[in-house]
C-alpha cells in the first residue's frame, strides 16, 4: 500500500542511493511448526557443539559483563598470531568475518566501483559491496565452480575488491593454491583479493592452500577466517582477517571500537586451545561427506564435490520433483536443510554434515521422497 503524502508532508529520512534496492539477508530456517528439535542441518554450524574449554571461558566472563572488552582483542590477536604464525598488528577482529567483508567495501568502494565475485559467491558480500554504493559483477561458474579467468574478464579499472570464499559456499567447490595464485598474479595490484576461508579448515586436499603465504607478500591480499564453522561458536560472532599494514590500518579507523564482546574473545581464545575438539570435527566431516554424497547420488540427486561442512545436491528436472518439494518433505520428516533460490540455485539443496542419525535420517528421507 503506497501512503499518499500531503503536498506539504515534511520531508523524512531518505537512505542513499541503492539501499533499498539490496535483498536483506536470509539465513538458513531454524524451525519447522509442530517440531520441537528439529534436525538444523540448514546453516552449516557445527553439529557438534563447541569445544567445552570455549564453553568454560565464555561462563567465566559472567561476572564481569559491566565491563567493556579489550578494544584491540588483545588475547585473542595474540592466540591467533601464534596459532596460525601470523604477525599481531597486521590482524583485524570483526563481528563475524562479515564484518570484515563490509570494512572493506566501506574503506576502498565508492559510487561508480565495483566489486567481483562469483556467479554463485556468498550472499554477504553483495551486500557488503552494495551498502558502500559499489556496482556487482558475477562472473561464470561454470559446472558451480569458480572459474579464474571468468573472475579475470569482469574485472575493470573501476573494480576494487574480488571476493573469494575457497571453498565456496553455497556449493562447496574449491581451487587449488595454484589456481589462486594465478589469479593473484593477473590481478592489477590496486584490487583486493579476499580469501575468504570460512571453511577452509574442512579443505584437505593437499593441493588447497588457505593463502597465508601469498597474503604474507602481497600488498592486496587479504585473508578472513571465522570462529563460526569449525569452532562451533557462530552465536558468538568472531572472524578474522589477515591483511597488509596499510589495509589494516584504514579499516580500523571505522571499526566499532568494541566490535567483539568480551565472552566472544574469551571463548575464542579457549577454543584456539581445543585441538581435539578440532579434529573430532574435523574427522566426521571427512566420514560423513562422503557417505551422504553417495546416498544422495544414489537416490537419484545431481550431487557436487564438496570441501566443506556440506553438500550442494541439485533435483534433476527430469525427475519431475523439485529442490521445493524436497525441502518441505524433510521438514515434514523434522529436518532442515537450505533451499537456494536466493543463490540463483532454485533447483538445489545445501545439506550441512549431521551426526550419524542425522545423516541417515536424510538419506532416508531422500530417498523416500524420490521414490514417492
Ligand atoms: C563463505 C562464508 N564466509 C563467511 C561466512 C560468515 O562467517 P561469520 O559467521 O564469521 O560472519 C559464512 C557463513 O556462513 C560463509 O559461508
Amino acid at each position: 500500500m503506497t501512503i499518499a503524502l500531503a503536498p506539504d508532508a515534511p520531508p523524512r529520512p531518505k537512505p542513499k542511493p541503492g539501499i533499498l534496492d539490496i535483498e536483506p539477508y536470509v539465513g538458513g530456517k531454524a524451525k519447522i511448526e509442530g517440531v520441537a528439535q528439529p534436525i538444523k542441518l540448514s546453516s552449516n554450524e557445527n553439529i557438534l557443539g563447541c569445544s567445552p574449554l570455549a564453553t568454560a571461558a565464555f561462563a567465566e566472563t559472567a561476572s564481569r559483563l559491566n565491563l567493556y572488552p579489550d578494544g584491540q582483542s588483545n588475547g585473542l590477536r595474540q592466540a591467533v598470531a601464534e596459532k596460525f604464525g601470523l604477525e599481531p598488528g597486521r590482524l583485524i577482529f570483526g563481528c563475524g568475518s562479515d564484518e570484515i567483508f563490509t570494512l572493506l567495501a566501506q574503506v576502498y568502494c565508492e559510487p561508480g566501483d565495483n566489486v567481483v565475485q562469483g556467479r554463485y559467491g556468498f550472499l554477504a558480500y553483495r551486500i557488503a559491496a552494495r551498502g558502500a554504493g559499489a556496482e556487482v559483477r558475477f562472473a561464470a561458474e561454470p559446472n558451480l565452480r569458480v572459474d579464474v579467468d571468468a573472475l579475470l574478464a569482469e574485472v575493470d579499472d573501476r573494480t576494487r575488491i574480488i571476493y573469494l570464499a575457497n571453498p565456496a559456499n553455497p556449493t562447496g567447490s574449491w581451487i587449488s593454491g595454484a589456481e589462486v595464485r594465478r589469479l593473484h598474479a593477473l590481478l592489477p595490484p590496486n584490487v583486493i583479493l579476499v580469501l575468504d576461508g570460512a571453511y577452509a579448515e574442512f579443505a584437505e586436499d593437499p593441493a588447497y592452500d588457505g593463502g597465508f603465504d601469498l597474503a604474507r607478500g602481497a600488498e592486496n591480499v587479504v585473508v578472513t577466517r571465522t570462529f563460526s564453522k569449525i569452532y562451533g561458536l557462530a552465536a558468538l560472532r568472531v572472524g578474522w582477517g589477515y591483511a597488509p599494514i596499510a589495509l589494516i590500518d584504514a579499516m580500523e579507523r571505522i571499526r566499532a571500537p568494541f566490535n567483539v564482546n568480551l565472552p566472544a574473545q574469551a571463548a575464542a581464545v579457549a577454543a584456539l586451545g581445543d585441538d581435539d575438539f578440532v579434529e573430532r570435527s574435523r574427522a566426521l566431516v571427512r566420514t560423513w561427506r562422503p557417505w551422504l554424497a553417495q546416498q544422495l547420488g544414489g537416490a537419484g540427486l545431481e550431487v557436487f564435490p564438496s570441501e566443506a561442512n556440506f553438500v550442494l545436491a541439485r533435483v534433476p528436472a527430469a525427475s519431475g520433483k523439485t529442490a521445493a518439494e524436497a525441502e518441505a518433505y524433510l521438514a515434514s520428516r523434522g529436518v532442515l536443510v537450505r533451499g537456494l533460490a536466493n543463490y540463483g540455485l532454485g533447483d538445489a539443496l545445501r545439506i550441512t554434515i549431521g551426526l550419524e542419525a542425522h545423516n541417515r535420517a536424510v538419506a532416508e528421507a531422500v530417498s523416500a521422497f524420490m521414490q514417492g
